[in-house]
């Protein structure tokens, strides 16, 4: 990120420095890391996704931090357009809503795909700066397109978010010695940001096997999310895609440092205590979470299943097959093993008010009962 100072000489980073000493300053100088996290990403002119850097592309040279699936190929967005075409019809609603829009070439692709069978595309996004972004790059859908500030109180629609779980901050939870500690963030003496541990009653929604050192995430506000989304959606669906591992994977023994990661420049590294504010802190998904939040909250699982599944059966080999060999090749990334067809993964929900169907997505390999 460049730090261009700002009308009163202050770079992103000093503006972050004093909101973070300020909230400190506030909680009596420890910050849990969810409350970190928020400001680190969304504290305004200075967090991550609210200034105006250049998160998505495919490479450094861009200036970009990382590649998603839509920044990738179209073909991602045609074949997503299956799903969401099959639900607009089933749950017979006109109405698409996207949470965390980003660049706005996901909403790009399904509003070219899916023509007429939208009426309507509302985007809702934390980031001012990615809504402007995203109203340039939509400019052509005109009177189409609109953006929300919040969910209304009752909507309808079918519901789309791409990597939007896991920017939503988590609480890191520690075990040492047996004993478990939520970690939070202070400023040493020196004027560095440090990690420190206070005792707490938090614990993992699952009883980690064996007494060894471990730590770990847990997600209250991406459950929160999922909840007010079920408690919202009167008709209609909701997809979401994303990296992440049902309990039983995110919990195991063995994953014992956690999944919180940084993303600065295409390189990843796993300490959100500097550079704070100028690269991404993103967790992976608990999927049985989000899975049971939807459920207790009226939403009906449609189906789970890994991205590569999930696009075969959505017919990207169709797709691929009448596209050029450049986009054969970043298509290919999607649904390979080894880079985002395995370690991705797609949840499908029926609102409370729709009868849930045989979803298109999940038709073949779905996995909910790995959830
Ligand atoms: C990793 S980016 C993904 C962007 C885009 N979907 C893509 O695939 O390129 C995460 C996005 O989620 C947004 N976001 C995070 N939490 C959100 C929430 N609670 N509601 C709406 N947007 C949110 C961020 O502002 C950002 O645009």
């Amino acid at each position: 990120m460049t730090q261009e100072p700002g009308a009163h000489g202050a770079t992103p980073s000093d503006r972050m420095a004093r909101i973070i000493d300020a909230a400190l300053a506030r909680d009596g100088g420890w910050l849990p890391f969810d409350r970190f996290m928020a400001l680190a990403l969304y504290a305004p002119g200075a967090g991550y996704y609210a200034h105006g850097s250049r998160q998505f592309g495919h490479m450094p040279a861009s200036g970009s931090d990382f590649v998603t699936a839509p920044e990738l190929t179209p073909l991602f967005g045609r074949a997503l357009a299956v799903q969401v075409a099959e639900a607009l019809a089933q749950t017979g609603t006109g109405e698409v809503w996207e949470f965390g829009a980003g660049s706005g070439a996901l909403a790009a692709q399904l509003l070219e795909t899916l023509g007429e069978r939208v009426a309507r595309y509302t985007i809702v996004d934390l980031s001012g700066s990615l809504r402007e972004r995203q109203r340039q790059t939509l400019a052509a859908w005109g009177g189409k397109v609109r953006w929300a500030g919040e969910l209304p109180d009752r909507f309808d629609g079918v519901v789309v978010g791409n990597e939007v779980l896991d920017a939503m901050p988590v609480k890191l939870l520690v075990r040492r010695s047996g004993r478990w500690h939520e970690r939070g963030v202070v400023r040493t003496p020196g004027g560095a940001l440090a990690w420190e541990d206070r005792s707490t009653a938090l614990r993992p929604p699952v009883e980690i096997e064996s007494d060894h050192d471990y730590l770990t995430e847990i997600h209250p506000q991406a459950r929160a999310w999922t909840a007010t989304l079920a408690e919202r959606l009167a008709r209609g669906a909701v997809f979401l895609l994303d990296y992440g591992f049902p309990e039983a994977e995110y919990y195991h023994p063995q994953r014992h440092m956690g999944t919180v990661m940084c993303h600065q420049g295409h390189l990843a590294d796993d300490n959100p205590l500097v550079a704070v504010g100028g690269k991404d802190i993103t967790a992976h998904v608990d999927f049985t979470g989000i899975a049971l939040a939807g459920q207790d909250a009226g939403l009906h699982v449609l189906g789970y299943t890994s991205q590569a599944r999930f696009l075969l059966n959505c017919g990207l080999p169709d797709l691929m097959a009448q596209a050029d060999a450049a986009q054969r090749a970043m298509a290919a990334r999607l649904i390979h093993e080894h880079e985002m067809g395995e370690l991705f993964k797609v949840i499908g929900f029926a609102a409370a008010g729709s009868t849930p169907w045989d979803a298109v997505g999940f038709r073949a390999g779905d996995r909910s009962h790995a959830l």
